[in-house]
Order: C-alpha cells, then structure tokens, then sequence
C-alpha cells in the first residue's frame, strides 16, 4: 500500500482521535464538576450529556456543508471547534459557559465522526478500504486511552485538575489543523463539483497498479446527470433500503451496550468492592485491550469481510455478557472472572463493531448520496448513544446487573441475526462497484 495514502488516511484519522478524547475525558471530569459548579444528580447527567446533542447537530449540519465545501475545510473548521471547546470548557467559571463548550465540542466531534471515515474511505484503494477506515476507529479509541491516562495523571494537581484535563485536548485539536494542510481534497468530491483536473492529480498519489483513468472514469459515470442527493432520493425505495441498514447498523453498535460497559467500569468495579483509584487503573487497562484488538480488525477486516467480523464480533459479544449476567445472578461478581468478561466483551467489540460499523457505514451510500446518507445514519448513532447513556443506570438500577446484561447480550444475537440476513458484504470491490451492486 502506498504510504502517501496511509500518511493521509492517518491525518483525517486524528478527527476520530478527538472523538474519542472529548467524548472520554469527561469521565474524569465529572466528579470535580458536580460539586465545582453545584449539580444535582440529574444535573450532572445532562451537563455529562450535553456534548451528544451537539454531535447530533454536527453529524446532521458536516454532511451538507462538506458537500458544499469539501470534507478538508469542514475537517479544518472542526479542528477550530475542538480548539475552542478545550479552552472554554477548562476556563469555564459559570456552568452555562462550560455547557456551551462542551456542545461546541460536541459539534466537533459529530463533524469528524461522520467526515473522517467518510473521507478515508473516498481516498482508499478498495483493496486496503477496510483497513484504513478502521485506522479511525483505531484513533477513537487511542484518544479515549489518551484521554484516560491523561485524566489519570492529573487527578492530584490541585482544585483546577478537572481543567487541566479539559485543556489538554488543545494540543491535538492544532496538530489536527496544521496536518490538515498537507491533505488533498476527496477525489469523489472534486469531481461532483467538476474539479476533475485536480481528482485526477489525487487518483494518481492514491490509486494501485495505475489504475487512476479507470477510477476517474468510474467516479464521473457514477455521478452523471445526477444532481446533488436530496433526503427525497434516499427515500427511493432502492437506497431507502441501504439507509435502513445504515441505521439499524449505527443504532446497534451503540444499543450493544459498548459504551455504558466502558464508561461505567469504573462504577461496576467499584460496586464489585474495589477502591475508585483501582478502578481507574482498571480503565486503563480496557483502553489498551480497546486499541489491540482494533488494530487485530485491521489486520483482519479486508481479508475476512465486514460481515463476517461482525458476525464473529457480536457473537463474542453476546457470550461475555451471558456470562456476565449469569455472575450478577449467581451474586460471583467479586472475583477475577468479571474483569475477564468484560475486557472480552469489549476485545470483541474492538475487533468487529467497533470499526466495521465505520467501514460499512461508509461505503453503501452511492457517491451524490454518501453525506446525507451518512448524517442520517449517523444521527441515529448519536441518537441511540444519548438514549443507552441515560437508561443504562436507571436498568442497571432498577433491574439489576443481571438483567441488565441479559438484554445487553439479547440485542448482540438480535445484532447478529440481523447482519447476516441483512447486511452485504462490501469487501475489495470500489465504492462505484458497490453502488452498481447495491442500488441498481
Ligand atoms: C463508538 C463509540 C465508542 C468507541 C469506543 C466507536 O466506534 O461509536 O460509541 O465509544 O467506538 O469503543
């Protein structure tokens, strides 16, 4: 694979590591705030929530303003955005000030969690797209360590740590702008706004075995007399069908259960008898198992298939939280065996949801409806992320870890029926290949 295409795919990749970072290092932040700015439980829950519903925004706004501007500048604006939710958010005295620049971050990250994989996946050779769009993922869960770790750290430095910890995120919001300048623009895009001179120049860096005619010639057929998409296009009944898979694909990747096992760990251990340093120690230790096993898709998703690493995925899944679920049944959830389980849940999570949900999500829309497909797909991602992050500890409350896990591991098999009637296997052929598939 050409290196040239691996140095860029790895720039876009640094929006999913601020992803990863902003939507993380409020798990640190969050005890120092309660008390900071006075919040009651409730109150906490939606300041803790407010970064989602600017993601919302963001998908839903980065899909049409990176058509109409391209996927570069809007990546910039986003890395603008970070910038200044980092500083705002850390120096923040009032909680209405701190709330607005934690949904200006939110918009950030809902620009790059639809802009990044979307760009990578417009530049990759099909051969390697896997691969690469799962570099995103890779750097999601990379800032989600960073995040972790750096929380850790500074959680002795005095009443300002939570700002610190906020602040930090400045650093990758300028290396992401700077890099920003060495990328080229989408070869896709340029050609739907008619800048094929330019497609071509970038076609030539990134195609393999010299094939960059070939790919101008299908992009340009794949786009003619067609205007730009419109919701009403995507509800023709060909694409209504792949948007519905993007959506039940996104909602599931959350509603598996992946970020309340994350974010609460610290809580479960704790609830397991274990002081809340180890559990932050213990955090970290997820982070690492995170970032193995998604370098492990990696490796393996081009060869293997999405589908089929899903499929693999969701099974492993719902294993580990059968298992889980039969430990809070038994009333065992005081030894080692709930570490195993749940650092297995999330290696297979790592290894198949996690970054195939990326992949596919960008790769089934036809090129004139890639942004707007996405943000609708996208949008009920974050939508569903909102909805399991507020239900999880009134279930796990109410219900208790039993239960809770059992329905968890339920919607892994719902998952996994679903993917293999459903979901196409979209492995090595181009993006045009598989819109003459999928939609004609
Ligand atoms: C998911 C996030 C999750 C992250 C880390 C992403 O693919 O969309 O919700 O926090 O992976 O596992």
């Amino acid at each position: 694979m050409k290196s040239y295409v691996v140095f860029i795919s790895a720039v876009a990749a640094l929006g999913g590591l601020l992803f990863g970072f902003d939507t993380a290092v409020i798990s640190g932040v969050l005890n120092f705030i309660q008390p900071y700015f006075g919040l009651s439980e409730a109150g906490l829950g939606w300041t803790v929530s407010s970064l989602l519903f600017g993601c919302m925004v963001g998908v839903v706004v980065a899909g049409k303003i990176g058509d109409k501007y391209g996927r570069k500048k809007v990546l910039m604006l986003a890395s603008l955005l970070f910038f200044v939710s980092a500083l705002v958010s850390a120096g923040s005295i009032h909680l209405v000030i701190f709330v607005g620049a934690r949904v200006i971050g939110g918009l950030a990250v809902g620009i790059a969690s639809i802009l990044s994989p979307m760009y990578i996946a417009e530049i990759a050779p099909a051969k390697y797209r896997g691969s690469l769009v799962s570099l995103n993922q890779l750097a999601i869960v990379t800032g989600i360590l960073i995040a972790f770790f750096t929380n850790y750290m500074l959680i002795g430095t005095g009443e300002d740590n939570w700002r610190w910890m906020l602040l930090v995120m400045a650093l990758p919001a300028v290396l992401l702008f700077f890099s920003l300048f060495f990328m080229p623009e989408s070869p896709r895009w340029l050609v739907a706004v008619g800048n094929d001179a330019s497609a071509m120049k970038v076609l030539e860096k990134t195609s393999v075995e010299n094939e960059a005619d070939l790919r101008l010639r299908e992009i340009k057929q794949s786009l003619e007399n067609k205007e730009e998409g419109s919701y009403r296009d995507l509800l023709k009944p060909k694409t209504r069908n792949i948007l519905w898979i993007g959506i039940i694909l996104s909602v599931f990747q959350q509603i598996t259960g992946i970020n309340s096992i994350m974010y609460y760990a610290p809580k479960i251990f704790a609830q397991i008898g274990q002081s809340s340093d180890t559990a932050l120690l213990q955090t970290v230790a997820i982070g690492s198992i995170n970032l193995i096993f998604t370098a492990l898709a990696m490796v393996f998703i081009d060869r293997f298939g999405r589908k089929r690493v899903i499929l693999l995925g969701s099974a492993g899944m719902a294993t580990m939280l059968l298992g889980l679920s039969l430990l809070y049944k038994i009333n065992a959830t005081s030894g080692i065996l709930v570490l195993v389980f749940i650092l297995g849940y999330i290696a297979f999570f790592a290894s198949s949801l996690g970054p195939a949900l990326w992949v596919v999500v960008s790769e089934i829309f036809p090129n004139n409806l890639r942004s707007i497909g996405m943000s609708v797909a996208l949008v009920s991602l974050w939508a569903a992320c909102i909805i399991v992050s507020v239900a999880f500890p009134i279930i796990l409350e109410v219900l208790n870890g039993a239960m809770t896990f059992m329905i968890f591991a339920i919607i892994c098999i719902l998952c996994f029926a679903y993917v293999w009637k459903y979901v196409p296997e979209t492995k090595g052929k181009t993006l045009e290949e598989l819109e003459k598939e999928l939609i004609s």
